[in-house]
Order: structure tokens, then C-alpha cells, then sequence
């Protein structure tokens, strides 16, 4: 089966929708209605005015920006109208008063035809009163399916553009889908709005729009995101309909990149794969991509395109390891394969309902998650969670779940699993209690991720490009659409992500900055020392806010190059000579102050003299003069403060000395 996510985005009540369209740009259905009126919907509201169709049974078109005059009459498009409801069904040449010919079958009046847009093959499709939808070739003009299931007159027929599947609508009030190459039923909608009259699908969109006697709907088929995959070099395979297609980052050359354009990129061809891909995946050393979709995968070199292996499976996985795999045969049933060869076939406890790839395979059940060890099928923990996505980093020291509405990050505790699998301490029914150690909890909805180093790198459900690192967020940019992460190329220092039109766009990320920022999670200052020198100055503060964030003031002190933060940095840590050189350097009254306290608090008395007095700090100086018994001290305030004004200061100074 196809496996198509259907999804009602939209319902609207309303007299009987006999006809709907949905605007290419915008996010408008037009739907009009029987009662002669056009009503145009936005996302949630619509207005309602505007006489259409005229009683003359022409079609006119009309002038959107001539106030709504009538421009012209098609006249032509009279007998495409008047096909619709001939029977049996005739094709015209346009412009031609007879038919070119008549295709005959239907026992009942035919309501609806449609050709088929894909262009590789001589189709159209017609829908009847007899309760039948039939598919012709109309070059040697013979029926070559007939699709039975509906329970009335079929009121509609289409062809989805993309979607390898017919759409079809009757007055049994329910709508059908149907694989357009094994004709096989693939799903039945039934929105209890009474007949259902036209639908309308839009290329490049998942949506579809359904009329019906009660009103008009929206649903959107099919997955989001598009079946596309990038390998470490750079080279992206994906799949337009069922033609594979390839583009290579390489072939750019040196073209300047600016974050969040689209790159040119030359596309080449790769040839027709013999199932509708759903999803595209490189292993990890990226010499093999599997494609999966209507229930089967195959896996081809990712070169040439040449299967390697095949079979069915709802679900395929790539491990850790580059040579293993797993499938998902049923919702019971998992198989892990090496080498092409399969070793192992299992039934986890609570059933398999999803599966996820990586340093250990997770299985997702109706109880939870259950992570299982690759070569023996051993159960490493299960975890009370609903995953939706599952992203091991590199090392597989630290994984992501995502989940509806958050994301956690974990970090896998190898030594410790080892340790409980040697002794069988610490091992429950839920699997070794200490595999995982929880980081943190981040209530963001992640769509796609990946990890570079100990960096986890997303794309967010409000389409912002965020990375994490040791609890905190970085965005490294707000998208204006939907994107689906590719890769990171650490030479280029850019991420690539790529849309639902196949539009490649990159932005900028050091790896000098992901780098050190990985060190720094790992306490590896040595290693952090040594990749500092390639972080271009205009970077150091962000990473001295990371330092600081994780804790490590001194080291932040040393790499900021901002000297706010380095002030700040500076008091935190009570270097007094450093902070002196900056408040010197700033002459801001504010810094004398906060240095002249810190002064203070360490003894350092001579220095918070000159503290307060660079910060004028009479109330200050006054406190110290006294408290210290400094009469010479208070002698030179008193003065200094009546020249300046500061008259209570000067009284309380000279009263002191009894003058
Ligand atoms: C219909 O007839 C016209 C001319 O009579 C011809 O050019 C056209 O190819 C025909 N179309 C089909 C689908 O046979
Ligand atoms: C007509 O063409 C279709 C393929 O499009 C083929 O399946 C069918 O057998 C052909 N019928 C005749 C009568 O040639
Ligand atoms: C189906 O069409 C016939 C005309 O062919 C009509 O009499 C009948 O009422 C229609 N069925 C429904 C459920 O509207
Ligand atoms: C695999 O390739 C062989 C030979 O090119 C071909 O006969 C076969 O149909 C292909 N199978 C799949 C599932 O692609």
C-alpha cells in the first residue's frame, strides 16, 4: 500500500459545492456553488459574493480587475461543458464541431473525465451513473480498468498530478483513492457532508479540495517532506514522481553562496525507479541509497543507480555500521540484514509499530520505545516515550528523541551497558536501567536534525534553524518556509536544506565554532585550545557566551573579545588588574563603581579609593574615609566636596573634624 497520511485541513458548510479549485500562489480554494453563487476561501474565513455562472450555459471569463465585468465569453469551452454530460463519452478536437471519436462502456449517463497529465501514458478517466470509474486508452481507444466500489452515481474523477493515484467522488457521500498503477483501493473518505460533487488537486501541493452537497473540505495527502538525501560529499539524490534525479554541490565550482538562496545546481537524471518513493536514504558511508514507498524498498547503488537488493517492507532502516540494515516487515515483525543478507528476524514484546536507525535500533510500540543491540537483538533499555524522530550523533555518545512536543537529548552510557551485560546487574525487564542518562528536555518540535560533533543541528516546527549544544539554543537562522535538513559540509562550513519543490538552499556554520564547542562539551581544553586560533575574532565572544554558559568563566575571559563581557567576566571572577585596565580604558563611571565594591570586598582599599574617586562616589568615599579612621583622607573629601557641591558630603566631612 501506499501509506498515504491524510489529513482534513479545512471544512467549510455551505450550499451544494458543485465545483472547486485551489489558487496555485495562494491559500484560496474557490469553490462555486449550485445556488449560482462564488464564494472564495482563505484559511478559515470566506466571503461570499460574487455572481459566476451564468444562466446561458456559456462560460465566461471574468475580469478580477475590471471590477468583475465580464471580458470574455468562451464560447469554445461551450463543448468541453457540454461533454461532461454526453453520453456515452465523446473527445473533440477544439475548435472542431464533430467528435474525434467515442468511447463506448459506461451503461449510465457519464458525469466526469479527466486526462491523465503524467504523459507517459494515453489515459483518461471517466466516472458514470452505472457507479463506475473506468480508465481508457484513448489511442487504441479500449478500457483498461474498471474500478468498482461505489455504492452510487460517481459525481468525479482526477488523476493527481504528483501522487501516483486517482481521486474519485460520489453521491454515496464518500471519496476513493486508488493506486493509479495496480488500481488497487487505497483509502475510503467518508466526511458525512452528503454527495460529493468535484475535486480538485494542485501540483506542487499536497492538497486536494473536495465539494460536496454540505459544503466544500480540504485534506492534504501524503507526506511533507520530500524524498530526498544527501551523501557526505555533497551529492543529493532525489525523486520527482518516480524519476530519480541527482544534483552534485561539487559541480558549483566557486559561485559566491549567500545564506538561504537557492543554488544553482545542474540536475542530472538518474533514471525511473519501479516504486513511488517515498523516502530516500543514504547509508552512512553513502555508496548505497535505499528508496521506499508502496509497501517495498530497493536499494541501489548510489552512483549508478543499480538495485542491489530489494524486498517488501513498511519501514527500512540504516544502522550505524554501513553494511546493516533493518526492515520493518509488519507491525509484529523486524528483520536485520547484513550484507545484503538477512540475520536476523525478530518480534519485539509489545509489537513494532515504527523503527529507527542508528547506534541501536529503536522500536516504537503502542508502550513506549525499546532500544535493541544491532548484532544480538538484545534488549538494551525501553523507554516511556513516543518518539518521531530518532538522531544518533557520530560517536553515538548522545542521541535525540523528538517527540510531538519536545525533544530530548541523551546521552548513551556504552561502558555502563557492557558492564550490566558482563554481570546482569542493574538489568530489569525494561533493559539495563543506566544505558541513557537524560541531559535535557527541550520543548521545541523537531522536524528534521542531525548532529555535527556533540552539536545537534534542527529544523523547528515554527521553521527556525536552531543547533543545540551542552542545554543551550542557537538559532542560525529564521526560515521563510518548510525546510528539510540535508547534511553539513564541514569544508564549506554550511548546512544545505532543501523544500518540497526541490529548491537547495545553504547557510553559514563554522565548523571552528562546532568544533570547539564539541571539545568544550567533552572537557577537552587541549583540543579546545588548539582549534580556538581558527575561530575568526568576530566569533570569539558567541563562544566565549557558550564558555560562560557552560561554566567556565576563566576560559571565556580569555577567548571574549568584547570588553563588556569581558568586564563583566572579569568582576565574576575577581581579577582586579583586568578589570582596572578596562575601566581605565572604558572611563565609565558605572564600571568604577562596580569596581570600587569589588575592590572593597577584597581589602582592597587604595584601590577603591581611586575607584571612587574616577566613579565621583562622595557617599562612597565618605563611608571609606570614616570607616578606615583616615582623617587626612576625610580632610581632602571635605574639600573636594565643597568644590563640587556636594554640600551634605562636605558638611558631614568638616563637622567630623570638628571644623
Ligand atoms: C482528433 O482529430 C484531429 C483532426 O481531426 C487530429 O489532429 C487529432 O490528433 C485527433 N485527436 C486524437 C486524440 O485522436
Ligand atoms: C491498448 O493499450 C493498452 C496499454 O495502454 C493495453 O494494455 C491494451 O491491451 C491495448 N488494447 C488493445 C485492444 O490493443
Ligand atoms: C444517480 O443518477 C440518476 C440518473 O442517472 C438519478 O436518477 C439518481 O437520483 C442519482 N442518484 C442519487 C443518489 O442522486
Ligand atoms: C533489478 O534489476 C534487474 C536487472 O537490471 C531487473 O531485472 C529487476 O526488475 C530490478 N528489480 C527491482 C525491484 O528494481
Amino acid at each position: 500500500p501506499l501509506r498515504l497520511d491524510i489529513k482534513r485541513k479545512l471544512t467549510a458548510r455551505s450550499d451544494r459545492v458543485k465545483s472547486v479549485d485551489l489558487h496555485p500562489t495562494e491559500p484560496w480554494m474557490l469553490a462555486s456553488l449550485y445556488n449560482g453563487k462564488y464564494i472564495k476561501l482563505t484559511e478559515a474565513w470566506f466571503w461570499y459574493f460574487l455572481v459566476f455562472f451564468s444562466d446561458d450555459m456559456l462560460i465566461k471569463l471574468w475580469d478580477w480587475d475590471k471590477k468583475w465585468s465580464c471580458s470574455q465569453v468562451l464560447g469554445v469551452l461551450l463543448f468541453c461543458f457540454v461533454f461532461v454530460f454526453v453520453f456515452p463519452g465523446k473527445v473533440w478536437q477544439l475548435g472542431s464541431s464533430s467528435p474525434n471519436f467515442t468511447l463506448e462502456g459506461h451503461e449510465k449517463g457519464v458525469n466526469c473525465i479527466d486526462y491523465y497529465s503524467g504523459g507517459d501514458k494515453p489515459y483518461l478517466i471517466s466516472g458514470a451513473d452505472d457507479r463506475l470509474v473506468k480508465i481508457w486508452d484513448y489511442q487504441n481507444k479500449t478500457c483498461v480498468q474498471t474500478l468498482e466500489g461505489h455504492a452510487q452515481n460517481v459525481s468525479c474523477v482526477s488523476f493527481h498530478p504528483e501522487l501516483p493515484i486517482i481521486i474519485t467522488g460520489s453521491e454515496d457521500g464518500t471519496v476513493r483513492i486508488w493506486h493509479s498503477s495496480t488500481y488497487r483501493l487505497e483509502s475510503t473518505l467518508n466526511y458525512g457532508m452528503e454527495r460529493v460533487w468535484c475535486v480538485a488537486s494542485l501540483r506542487g501541493s499536497n492538497n486536494v479540495a473536495l465539494g460536496y452537497d454540505e459544503g466544500s473540505i480540504i485534506v492534504k495527502l501524503g507526506r511533507e517532506e520530500p524524498a530526498m538525501s544527501m551523501d557526505a560529499n555533497g551529492k543529493i539524490i532525489w525523486a520527482k514522481h518516480s524519476e530519480v534525479q541527482q544534483a552534485n554541490l561539487k559541480a558549483m565550482g566557486d559561485a559566491e553562496i549567500k545564506d538561504g538562496e537557492r543554488l544553482p545546481l545542474a540536475v542530472k537524471d538518474m533514471g525511473s525507479c519501479e516504486i513511488y518513493p517515498q523516502t530516500i536514504q543514504h547509508n552512512p558511508n553513502g555508496r548505497f541509497v535505499v528508496v521506499c514507498g508502496d509497501g517495498e524498498y530497493i536499494i541501489y547503488t548510489a552512483m549508478a543507480l543499480r538495485n542491489k537488493s530489494f524486498g517488501s517492507a513498511q519501514e527500512f532502516v540504516w544502522a550505524h555500521d554501513s553494511s546493516e540494515y533493518a526492515i520493518r516487515e509488519s507491525n509484529s515483525l523486524v528483520k536485520i540484514f547484513k550484507n545484503f543478507k538477512e540475520k536476523k528476524s525478530f518480534k519485539p514484546d509489545f509489537g513494532a509499530e515504527g523503527i529507527y536507525g542508528g547506534f541501536l535500533l529503536g522500536v516504537r510500540s503502542v508502550n513506549g520505545l525499546a532500544f535493541y543491540d544491532w548484532e544480538n537483538t538484545e534488549l538494551i533499555r525501553r523507554i516511556e516515550i513516543q518518539p518521531k524522530h530518532i538522531f544518533w550523533s557520530d560517536s553515538g555518545e548522545l542521541v535525540c528523541i523528538a517527540t510531538e512536543e519536545s525533544f530530548f537529548i541523551l546521552k548513551y552510557l556504552s561502558e555502563k551497558v557492557a558492564a550490566a551485560q558482563e554481570t546482569h546487574e542493574g538489568v530489569t525487564e525494561d533493559g539495563i536501567e543506566d544505558a541513557f542518562e537524560v541531559l535535557g528536555e527541550i520543548q521545541e518540535i523537531v522536524k528534521t536534525g542531525l548532529w555535527v560533533g556533540d552539536c545537534f543541528i534542527y529544523t523547528s516546527s515554527v521553521n527556525r534553524l536552531n543547533y543545540y549544544v551542552g542545554g543551550e539554543i542557537v538559532t542560525i537562522a529564521h526560515l521563510d518556509r518548510t525546510m528539510y535538513l540535508l547534511g553539513y559540509i564541514p569544508k564549506d562550513n554550511r548546512l544545505y536544506l532543501g523544500d518540497k519543490e526541490l529548491n537547495i538552499v545553504s547557510y553559514s556554520l563554522l565548523v571552528s565554532v562546532l568544533e570547539y564547542q564539541t571539545a568544550v562539551m567533552r572537557r577537552d581544553f587541549s583540543m579546545a585550545d588548539k582549534v580556538l586560533p581558527t575561530i575568526p575574532k568576530e566569533q570569539r565572544t558567541r563562544v566565549a557566551h557558550f564558555l560562560e554558559k557552560q561554566g567556565f568563566k576563566q576560559q571565556a575571559l580569555a577567548v571574549s573579545t568584547d570588553p563588556e563581557h569581558r568586564f563583566e567576566l572579569a568582576l565574576q571572577l575577581g581579577e582586579l588588574k583586568i578589570a582596572y585596565q578596562l575601566a581605565v580604558e572604558a572611563e565609565s563611571e558605572q564600571k568604577w563603581k562596580q569596581l570600587a565594591e569589588l575592590a572593597i570586598s577584597k581589602c582592597q582599599f587604595g584601590l577603591a579609593q581611586e575607584c571612587l574617586h574616577h566613579a565621583q562616589d562622595y557617599g562612597g568615599l565618605l563611608l571609606l574615609a570614616t570607616a578606615s579612621g583616615n582623617a587626612n583622607m576625610v580632610n581632602k573629601l571635605a574639600e573636594g566636596a565643597e568644590k563640587d557641591g556636594k554640600n551634605n558630603v562636605a558638611f558631614m566631612s568638616y563637622f567630623l573634624q570638628g571644623k
